[in-house]
């Protein structure tokens, strides 16, 4: 019984139970330990670092993995597909293209794709950078976010395929002329012609019923 007294209410020193005394002190030296790992000596990581640290290993891994990945494909280097692979291009031409390209790419919003001027130059990387990034602001949207580097390459080399065909109603030329270099890519840009530079007229560049 303690000796203090609250108008007639006393209290009584029960000795606290041991398991629940040992497990005081037990939390007391766990958290000294917490101080000294985490905050004294730094060898534990808090959750910022924690975080960075898995995003560095996975950055690593992603890394590890694209090189060796044998189908990856990025503007530097598009393979041109192969029969299959422009079939394939073809039906996802038609199905998320044509409306602005025409089936046989000769163009409607968007501007034709059999002849010989370009937008932005006519090389497989130029067009596989051109279908990836886009040009969001003119009416050509990435589609980065619907297809894989792959499929973009299958597109890629289908638009290529379409250079020189016949379309039923060619849009007029809109952009320069451009031809391949011997080494493919774009960095060479031919001579003009005369009437190159012409963008198409007004009036065919409505939206075709
Ligand atoms: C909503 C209409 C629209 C759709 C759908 C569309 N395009 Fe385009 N595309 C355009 C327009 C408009 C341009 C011209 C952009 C500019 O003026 O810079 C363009 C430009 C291009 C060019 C560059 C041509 C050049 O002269 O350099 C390519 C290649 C192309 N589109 C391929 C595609 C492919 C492949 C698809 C389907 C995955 C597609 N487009 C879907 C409207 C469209």
């Amino acid at each position: 019984m303690l000796d203090h007294n609250y108008d007639g209410i006393r209290e009584l020193d029960n000795a606290l139970p041991p398991w629940w005394k040992y497990g005081f002190y037990f939390t007391i030296v766990v958290a000294f330990i917490y101080l000294l790992n985490f905050h004294v000596m730094g060898l534990g990581k808090n959750p910022t670092e924690e975080y960075n640290a898995e995003m560095e290993s996975a950055r690593i891994q992603k890394e590890r993995f694209e090189a060796s990945n044998k189908d990856k494909i990025d503007e530097n280097k598009v393979p041109m597909a192969d029969a299959a692979g422009i079939k394939a291009g073809q039906a996802m031409f038609e199905a998320n293209c044509a409306a602005c390209h025409l089936k046989d790419g000769g163009g409607n919003v968007g501007p034709n794709l059999t002849d010989d001027y370009w937008l932005h130059k006519g090389s497989l990387n130029d067009i596989f950078h051109t279908i990836k990034a886009g040009y969001p602001d003119k009416g050509m949207q990435s589609w980065s976010g619907k297809f894989s580097p792959k499929e973009i390459s299958y597109l890629a080399s289908f638009v290529k395929s379409l250079h020189g065909t016949k379309p039923a109603a060619p849009k007029p030329q809109q952009g320069e002329f451009w031809v391949e270099n011997l080494a493919g890519d774009s960095a060479a840009l031919a001579k003009p012609k005369p009437d190159s530079g012409v963008v198409a007229k007004p009036d065919s560049v409505g939206i075709k019923k």
